[in-house]
């Protein structure tokens, strides 16, 4: 069931997480015993779903603004049975406001917002939880920005170069790069004091 949604989500042009990006994803949760989750980003459920069938005990929010997708993430939770650990939000993510803490946040949305995404939910990290950010190499386009022609393309790889930049200078931060992975991968943990 679960290919069955990729294959339409590919089909009809939805961008879901790679292969590889999921591979790594869902051994980070199984290695680090994520219970909770945060995943910024639904579109049609793909990812979510591929994460709560790890394990039972595994609950995940998850956030879309899109009409279309929000439907298409709720139809395919319920069919896969997971509205009990999948709790899907309709709503742009910057209105979100929670008090839990999240072992883990999976940032999939809006790649220019990244930064943003980071301040707003840092107080819901748990202690050692960390924030997983995929596209970190826009399909390669952060390796050659010089050669884009589209003004708002170059704008955005531009950003998402920024962003990096700016999480590896940040001293409350440890970064971890995995660019060879699926779109590339960005890990991030809270430094912890004296280290
Ligand atoms: C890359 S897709 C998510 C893919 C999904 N995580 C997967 O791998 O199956 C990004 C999604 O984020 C949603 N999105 C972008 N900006 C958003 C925002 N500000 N608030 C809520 N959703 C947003 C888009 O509508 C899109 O469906």
């Amino acid at each position: 069931m679960i290919d069955e949604i990729k294959t339409k989500a590919i089909k009809e042009g939805v961008p879901i997480i790679k292969d590889e990006g999921l591979a790594f994803l869902l051994n980070y949760i199984s290695e680090h015993h994520c219970k909770q989750i945060l995943e910024l980003g639904t579109a049609v459920g793909y990812s979510a779903i591929c994460m709560a069938k790890l394990s039972k005990d595994i609950h995940i929010d998850t956030i879309e603004k899109d009409p279309d997708m929000y439907e298409q993430a709720l139809k395919n939770i319920r069919e896969n049975d997971l509205q009990d650990q999948i709790s899907l939000f309709f709503m742009p993510i910057e209105d979100f406001v929670s008090a839990k803490h999240y072992d883990l946040i999976f940032v999939d949305a809006a790649k220019a917002q990244y930064g943003k995404y980071t301040e707003q939910f840092l107080d819901n990290l748990s202690e050692d939880g960390a924030m997983i950010y995929d596209n970190m190499i826009f399909h390669g386009l952060v390796y050659d920005i010089d050669h884009i022609t589209s003004r708002s393309l170059k704008s955005l790889v531009k950003k998402i170069v920024k962003f990096s930049e700016m999480v590896h200078n940040d001293e409350r931060f440890d970064i971890m790069d995995f660019d060879n992975i699926g779109d590339g991968i960005l890990v991030l943990t809270r430094r912890k004091s004296g280290t």
